[in-house]
């Protein structure tokens, strides 16, 4: 998070005037009715002492989330970039995508069956935000049906596959971009229902 968006999620008008509190990500899509409760329980407060013993648990998941995604970014940037050989490349990142896909799917799963219906229960006015999240699972599944695809042919190729490594980075691309303003979208919706209850 960034100092400015620690100092304020308030949206300052060019007249002056204060437009209400704004969402964490640049393309964020939730509405300004959805956000009376990150209004009463803004960032800044998510990890103070009177809050974190709520917060930090699904907070610490999508930090461990947001930390694979970026380890295998990272190794496939090294392959593309000629830093690392073919057959390290696939050592470091095949069995790294199979439980990157493993824990997603368990966090989805958790979510969908138990925390948003219960979430939805508890603030019915929130249901539309809890929908763009339950499309943003079906969207991440079917990128991460094709991920799954992809390091499978990857594990079991023996010849170099450069075509291959391609569609595997920009697959990570798609999943990253998604990923990051789904648990931002995510966090900004849940954590202040985890801290003010
Ligand atoms: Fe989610
Ligand atoms: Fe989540």
């Amino acid at each position: 998070m960034t100092a400015s968006t620690q100092k304020s999620n308030h949206q300052d008008r060019a007249d002056g005037e204060v437009s209400g509190p704004t969402p964490r990500h640049p393309d964020s899509r939730l509405e300004a009715d959805w956000l009376f409760l990150y209004e009463k329980l803004p960032p800044n407060q998510w990890y103070s002492a009177d809050y974190v013993y709520k917060t930090s648990g699904w907070l610490n998941i999508h930090a461990d989330i947001r930390k694979r995604q970026r380890i295998l970014t990272h190794i496939s940037d090294a392959y593309h970039s000629g830093d690392i050989e073919c057959s390290e490349y696939r050592a470091q990142l095949s069995p790294r995508i199979h439980q990157y896909i493993f824990k997603l799917h368990q966090h989805h799963s958790i979510e969908d069956k138990g925390y948003f219906p219960q979430f939805i229960r508890m603030y019915p006015q929130l249901k539309s935000g809890f929908e763009v999240l339950d499309r943003d699972h079906v969207h991440l599944d079917s990128l991460l049906n094709e991920l799954q695809g992809l390091n499978s042919q990857l594990a079991t190729s023996e010849a170099e596959d450069k075509a291959l490594g391609g569609q595997l980075h920009q697959t990570l691309v798609d999943v990253s971009v998604l990923l990051s303003q789904h648990l931002t979208d995510e966090e900004d919706l849940v954590i202040p229902i985890l801290g003010l209850n």
